[in-house]
């Protein structure tokens, strides 16, 4: 959730933390504060309520400064995003300075105690605790990385956490405690990077170690030492990490948003490409580690994910069942623990997540785990922490998802399911060489149709600006297209604030059908892809009680596309394939309907990219 950058070297560190941050606004924007150390060891500490931009201008072009520092952007849990609440945090003497991404779960406790033998708190933070429990430390003779150790044994929850003190000038220490989020060191030329997220670093290095759970690294200008919580060194070799920074650029797009749903035919193309093979028909996925007698054996699959990711693993479960045969179940991360679910070595788990960080993701994970369960992550992040924890993952190529509203990594996560069903259906026999012909053959003629979908913005801007004023939508599909039903419902709900619901279709007459009157926008997903009939049921149902129905309904279909206010349609592919069309004008049209309505599409309220909280 928070946004972590670290800088020791020999350049004025403000300016490099405050680009790290820009790149790391995604993540949260409540509050943004950096901390760096001058040559006479004097801490400056500069913070700003708000977006980045008010730090920045708090700043007016002067930067503190200092070769060493820390910066952070704020998601706020524990204390309104204030400038008092905004990290850097310090101790009593202001010599021990520390940002935070997580939760300390004792934190009253710690107050308790701290206030008891006379230390002073000023915000209303979980956070700042941890600088006080270091002074505690350091006070007793510690040095630094000994009091760090001895704060974190003290702390209950999950964190990624960054600290220097003016005692040991040009040192910073970072540590991973759980699955808060990641921590990632960046090796450049006399001088190092840390940051919460690769994207941070990649412009700087590519050169890079992540921390795992239970690892402190000692930064310095020259390097970094790293040590486990019981204080022995470890060994971690740097990785070169391929990800192109420049990708990350808006280019010529307004939004982030937009660009990266222009972006998808790309990402479909880079997913399947060197993976999908056409003569003879094969699928090879280069880091399943998973060996074919495993994959042959299991006898149920599970998948989990949040939000968008969770849409894309419903999907998927479409795709084990009727290509792999399999039967499938999906839960959200955060419910799969409370299932005691029935797993063990005969169950696949994968887990769907953009980021590798998600918190519940990791903490389902975990689970499946402890129970032997073999498994795979969907994923967009290189090195991320799922890829880390699972047997083997099929990466998105993607590169990185800058928007806060995921959209080409839920068709790219869509494309590896159905690449990863396709190959597990081969390996238990079930798929011979003319279905994996087809199969594949219709997936190779998808990026050029979502090509002409994206052709029809102007069409769909049109009727976000017939609807942009309604303040709630219904979206209703049946079969493969519900996921996206709920897809649709949560961009809307994300970028625009429109209170929105995606529903079965088969379900609106169980009650959401008192909610439809002349004001009520009802998207229905009326394909030919075996729903058609009844959806067209359900349009009656909508047109009867005044609803305006935005149908996406395939090509030709003149029948449907008569009973629709508006229809946009879709040209015609597999009723499996249809989710990778039928995303598309619903990103395209909540993106003009939020920016009709004046939103911050990028970065919409309250929202961070990547949910490192439980
Ligand atoms: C979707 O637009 C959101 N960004 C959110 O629902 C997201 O999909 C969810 O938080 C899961 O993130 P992950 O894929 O990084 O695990």
């Amino acid at each position: 959730m928070c946004g972590i950058m670290g800088y020791a070297g020999e350049r004025d560190a403000a300016p490099i933390l405050l680009e790290g941050l820009q790149r790391l606004e995604y993540r949260g924007y409540d509050s943004a504060g950096i901390a760096v150390i001058d040559d006479d060891g004097v801490i400056h500490i500069a913070k700003g309520a708000g977006k980045l931009g008010a730090l920045r201008s708090g700043l007016e072009g002067v930067y503190p400064a200092g070769r060493t520092g820390i910066g952070h952007t704020r998601w706020a849990t524990h204390g309104k995003p204030t400038e008092n609440n905004a990290h850097p945090h310090t101790d009593c003497t202001g010599d021990i300075v520390v940002i935070h991404n997580g939760i300390v779960e004792n934190y009253l406790e710690l107050r308790a105690e701290l206030r008891d033998r006379g230390h002073k708190l000023r915000s209303e933070t979980d956070t700042e605790v941890v600088p006080h429990l270091v002074e505690s430390y350091v006070g007793g003779g510690d040095d630094l990385l000994t009091a760090f150790r001895r704060t974190i044994a003290r702390l209950e929850g999950a964190h990624a956490l960054v600290v220097f003190s003016a005692k040991e000038p040009g040192r910073i220490l970072a540590a991973r405690v759980g699955n808060a989020g990641g921590v990632v060191v960046g090796y450049g030329v006399g001088e190092m990077f840390v940051s919460s997220d690769l994207s941070a670093v990649l412009p700087e290095t590519q050169r890079v170690t992540f921390l795992a759970d239970g690892e402190i690294a000692s930064i310095t200008a020259g390097g970094a030492e790293y040590v486990d919580f019981g204080g022995a060194p470890l060994t971690k070799t740097p990785q070169h990490v391929p990800f192109d920074p420049v990708s990350a650029a808006k280019g010529a797009y307004k939004h982030f948003m937009l660009k990266e749903i222009m972006e998808q035919p790309q990402c479909i193309v880079d997913t399947f490409r060197g993976r999908a093979s056409f003569d003879p028909p094969g699928v090879e996925l280069e880091d399943l580690h998973i060996a074919d007698d495993v994959l042959a054996s299991v006898t149920r699959v599970v998948l989990v994910g949040m939000g968008t990711s969770m849409h894309a693993a419903l999907v998927g479960r479409t795709y084990f069942e009727q290509i792999a045969r399999l039967p499938a179940e999906v839960d959200n991360s955060s419910e799969f623990r409370y299932r005691d679910s029935l797993i063990g070595p005969e169950t696949l788990v994968i887990s769907v997540a953009q980021s590798g960080e998600t918190v519940d993701t990791l903490e389902a994970m975990a689970d499946a785990k402890r129970h032997g369960a073999p498994q795979i992550t969907i994923c967009n992040t290189p090195g991320a922490q799922t890829t880390r924890v699972a047997d083997g993952a099929v990466l998105t190529r993607c590169g990185p998802e800058v928007a806060v509203a995921s959209t080409k990594t839920l068709t790219a996560s869509i494309t590896a399911l159905y690449l990863l069903a396709c190959h597990v259906g081969r390996i238990r026999g079930v798929v011979d060489d003319a279905r994996l012909a087809e199969l594949l053959g219709e997936l190779v003629h998808v990026p050029a149709l979502m090509g002409s979908v994206l052709k029809t913005e102007p069409e769909i801007a049109a009727i976000a600006h017939a609807l942009s004023s309604r303040p709630n939508f219904l979206f209703l599909a049946r079969g493969t297209q519900y996921p996206m039903a709920m897809e649709g419902a949560l961009k809307l709900k994300e970028v625009s604030y429109i209170h929105a619901e995606g529903y079965p279709a088969g379900e609106m007459k169980h009650g959401p059908i008192a909610l439809i009157d002349k004001m009520m926008p009802v998207v229905a997903l009326a394909l030919d892809d075996g729903t058609r009939e009844k959806m067209l049921s359900n349009i009656e149902q909508v047109r009867a009680r005044d609803g305006i129905v935005v149908g996406i309904v395939t090509e030709g279909d003149a029948e449907i596309a008569a009973k629709c206010d508006y229809a946009l349609s879709l040209p015609r592919t597999t009723p499996l394939l249809y989710p990778l069309l039928s995303a598309i004008p619903m990103q395209l049209l909540s993106y003009h309907i939020a920016l009709l309505r004046g939103c911050d599409v990028d970065q919409p309220r309250n929202l961070a990219k990547t949910v490192t909280v439980e």
